[in-house]
């Protein structure tokens, strides 16, 4: 592998890094046996067939084939180099990494290093100006005035741009950006007339963190009348609305653990929800929710939170939020606050409490939710709207797998309608049986359906295929019926992949390596060998395996080479025969063939 990098470093760094808690922070993963299972991040799916094993340190897709260990995983997630995931490692581990002329590889170009870079300053010197000084008293007072405390203001970095037209652009120029690159940046403003100014110009500022904590835009409101209300940094490629979310880096770690995010409309709802108390809170920016978004949220949550503001706009908004969640997966709850406001109101109002107990804690579930929404279409009070609203309801109400909630809601819908429950079962079950839905299907446990599923992806593999992923899974945690296999065939495996891998395996052991699988994959090159092994290795396998078993594997094995290398040579002299005309050998050995190959398919 290209790096410089010592291998005790390497070694420490990703012993000081346990594979299940770092892919946890990216997966939701459920304990199940002596492996983790969760939705895989590399393709979409909504049954889990990826898992982690502490054990082996190392991950696995049955669906999409990726596995390998702790440094390949955020190479992959995070578009890492080799030198950034030791890093980020390093780092989350308070592991030092000494500092060396490394080859420092970045996965970013030069210009978005530059671009990050900048963002860095600027933060750092609009929340100093808003902090410190009187240029930024403005800000300073506006925040104080919306309630927010000196802790959030830090947390959050939030700062102040001056009203002054080149400010920021003399203050990065001096430090050596280019104008061209701060234009691209969204730092910068190219004018009608070509002139440049600052973007952000009397506005308090939001930082707009990724989820690995770097800034990548702002959001600029203005604070007195100055349109637009908000200006957020232009699009580019570090900063795209609609794969980021306000917040996820430092609301994540909570979302993990509560198994919930709630998720708000504004910078301002996230900052006050997260002052009173609410850590597990995060934001769109001011853009319909996005199916990238969503199935981010799949990964880390069962629950999804909906707490946009009451007006119409955020129920429209909220339902098309609610239906993408529950396409991706997701449960959904919404909360429902008086009409007309916002969260950050409603905390300011009520207090904390009464966000927790009031809106938070008495949300609705999706279908109540439904039922509300779906009200603002109908004159209720006509008998006619009041019939199709009913039935509206019913057909949504069919596709809910929960039967308590089902009969929870017809109950609600017969005391408000006056409808005899009978009825509005009758037409639900109508309903379901044209949806295609089986009156008693099961709600299924996504987590125990798994077995299945994963036997059916995986062809059916010839009798000696499995023998030598058996038999390597085996080499892969022992040294020494690696010694044995070693002795008695080599690399003498009969598929590629696996010779490749024996001769690998060999090599480690010989250079002293303790059975490590995680260390292994470490030390291998070639990334589809790395997710082979890694395959390999999560199948389970018995902890005290007799001697005999392993002899079978490998008699399995010879066989198979030694009817192939037969074969080939029959077929040789198959072709002699033809070539020398003599039909009745040809025949004969033809016949040989095939009763080797009828041996084969028995035996398999
Ligand atoms: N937004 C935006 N551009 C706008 C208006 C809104 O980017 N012109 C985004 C911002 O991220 C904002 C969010 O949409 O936080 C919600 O908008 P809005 O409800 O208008 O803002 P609030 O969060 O309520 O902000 P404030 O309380 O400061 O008015
Ligand atoms: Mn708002």
């Amino acid at each position: 592998m290209a790096n410089q990098i010592p291998e005790e470093v390497i070694e420490e760094i990703r012993k000081a890094n346990d594979v299940v808690d770092v892919i946890g922070e990216y997966v939701q993963l459920k304990k199940q046996g002596k492996n983790y299972f969760g939705l895989c991040p590399f393709h979409g799916e909504k049954t889990p067939s990826f898992s982690v094993t502490q054990e082996k340190q190392i991950f696995h897709c049955f669906g999409c084939q990726k596995g390998g260990n702790v440094v390949t995983f955020l190479m992959e997630m995070e578009n890492f180099s080799f030198y950034e995931a030791l890093k980020h490692l390093a780092d989350r581990a308070g592991v030092q990494l000494p500092e060396q002329e490394y080859r420092k590889e970045s996965s970013l170009s030069g210009e978005n290093q530059s671009i990050l870079s900048a963002y860095e300053w600027l933060t750092k010197l609009y929340h100093h100006l808003l902090k410190f000084t009187k240029d930024g008293k403005a800000g300073y007072n506006y925040f104080k005035e919306r309630g927010i405390n000196e802790e959030a203001v830090d947390a959050f970095q939030l700062g102040f741009a001056p009203n002054v037209k080149d400010f920021t652009a003399e203050f990065l120029e001096k430090k050596g950006f280019h104008q061209q690159l701060l234009i691209k940046a969204g730092l910068l403003s190219l004018q009608d007339d070509h002139s440049v100014t600052d973007r952000f110009r009397g506005r308090v500022i939001f930082p707009i963190r990724n989820h690995l904590g770097k800034t990548i835009g702002f959001g600029g409101r203005a604070i007195m009348e100055q349109e637009p209300k908000y200006l957020n940094s232009s699009e580019s490629e570090l900063f795209q609305k609609g794969k980021l979310l306000y917040n996820f880096d430092l609301a994540k770690r909570h979302i993990r653990k509560q198994n919930e995010v709630i998720l708000f409309e504004g910078y301002m709802d996230v900052i006050s929800a997260y002052q009173a108390g609410f850590k597990n809170v995060i934001a769109t920016m001011g853009t319909a929710l996005t199916e990238n978004q969503a199935k981010l949220l799949r990964r880390y949550v069962d629950t999804v939170i909906l707490c946009y503001d009451s007006d119409n706009a955020g129920l429209e908004g909220t339902y098309k939020a609610a239906e993408l969640l529950r396409k991706t997966g997701c449960q959904v709850k919404v909360t429902n606050m008086e009409n007309g406001m916002d969260p950050d109101d409603f905390i300011k109002q009520f207090g904390a409490e009464a966000f927790d107990n009031q809106v938070i804690k008495a949300s609705d579930t999706y279908m109540g939710f439904y039922m509300r929404y779906l009200k603002k279409d109908y004159h209720l009070n006509l008998e006619g709207d009041r019939i199709e609203y009913v039935e509206n309801v019913l057909k949504q109400l069919a596709m809910i797998d929960s039967p308590i909630e089902r009969e929870y809601y017809l109950k609600e819908l017969s005391n408000e309608y006056s409808i005899s429950l009978d009825t509005l079962k009758d037409e639900l079950n109508n309903n379901r049986q044209e949806a295609g839905i089986h009156k008693d299907k099961r709600e299924k446990n996504r987590y125990t359906n798994r077995g299945s599923s994963f036997t059916k992806q995986r062809k059916l593999l010839p009798a000696f295929h499995n023998a030598e992923r058996q038999l390597i899974s085996y080499m892969l945690q022992d040294v020494n019926i690696t010694d044995k296999v070693q002795e008695e065939i080599g690399a003498a495996f009969n598929v590629d992949e696996h010779k490749i891998i024996a001769t690998h395996l060999y090599a480690f052991y010989e250079a002293g390596h303790p059975a490590d699988v995680s260390l292994f994959i470490e030390k291998l090159s070639d990334q589809r060998v790395k997710q082979l092994v890694a395959e390999i290795a999560m199948a389970p396998v018995l902890e005290d395996i007799s001697d005999q078993v392993i002899h079978d594997y490998i008699r399995i094995i010879r066989a198979e080479m030694s009817d192939k290398v037969s074969v080939k040579s029959l077929k040789e002299a198959q072709k002699l025969a033809e070539q020398q005309n003599d039909p009745i050998k040809a025949a004969q050995i033809a016949m040989q063939i095939i009763e080797i190959r009828k041996q084969w398919e028995q035996s398999n």
